[in-house]
């Protein structure tokens, strides 16, 4: 019923190289019948991705955006600029953006909805750091970065929305969080969304991130709440990428 989504965020890696081996490598590769495979390169390699991945399953995806569709915003990329070039989804509220360029909730939200008014699929990130885990605020802090911005979008927007579970402990730590713990604050977030609408919860589509590689893949994308991943480290080895992608099937 929901189609699982592989999704590599290369933050600020890659190479032209790198760009041009997906590629090759995608172009022959086999893969699930059912399942969307998105990679958020860093802007400058968009284009390029765009005609590498023309005839791959390979979709699209910016890691952040300006909420402004276009003014005095030195350094910043807006959603229509994306878009032109081919961009489908795009990340707000990575934890790296929240804590390194101090992105608060309200921040999160201007970005998805431009996102949204783009006609791009926003990933919105959420998840706890390992004090708040320590501090049994899991929940409340998931919760409440969720709630703070579906509460404010109509029920169609809330439609359009994936939300990717990502504990910032997990993130390029190599501490992956166990199935069961993923499991439990995802089905959390899924009941959560219930609350508006049982309907839109049963199609919403939540990914994991944190640590995700070849080798536990499998089993953490075999939890019943958890429809995919938003994969880091391992999104820039082809093979490695690759096998999480198999193991989604
Ligand atoms: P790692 O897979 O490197 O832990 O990164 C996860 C992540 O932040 C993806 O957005």
């Amino acid at each position: 019923m929901r189609t699982p989504l592989i999704a590599g965020n290369w933050k600020m890696n890659g190479s032209a190289a790198l760009v041009e081996e997906f590629g090759r490598v995608f172009t022959d590769a086999r893969l699930p019948a059912s399942l969307d495979v998105v990679i958020l390169p860093p802007f400058p390699y968009l284009d390029a991705a765009r005609h590498a991945f023309a005839d791959t399953v390979l979709r699209l995806g910016a890691q952040t955006l300006n909420p402004l569709h276009s003014g005095a915003r030195t350094g910043e990329v807006s959603g229509n600029m994306l878009k032109e070039f081919g961009v489908a989804y795009a990340l707000v509220g990575h934890s790296e953006r929240r804590q390194l360029y101090r992105e608060d909730d309200e921040a999160v939200h201007d970005r998805l909805l431009a996102a949204l008014s783009a006609d791009i699929t926003p990933i919105l990130c959420v998840g706890e750091t390992l004090e708040e885990r320590d501090a049994g605020k899991t929940m409340e802090v998931v919760l409440r970065q969720v709630g703070y911005v579906m509460a404010r979008l109509e029920p169609d927007q809330r439609a359009r929305v994936i939300i990717a579970y990502e504990p910032v402990w997990a993130i390029g730590t190599g501490r992956t969080a166990t199935p069961r713990q993923a499991q439990e604050v995802m089905a959390g977030i899924r009941e959560y969304q219930a609350g508006f609408d049982r309907e839109l919860a049963a199609g919403l589509r939540l990914l994991y991130g944190g640590s995700m590689n070849a080798g536990n893949a499998a089993e953490l994308l075999a939890q019943p709440d958890i429809d995919g991943g938003l994969v880091g480290g391992a999104s820039l080895k082809v093979d490695d990428f690759l096998a999480i992608c198999q193991s989604a099937g």
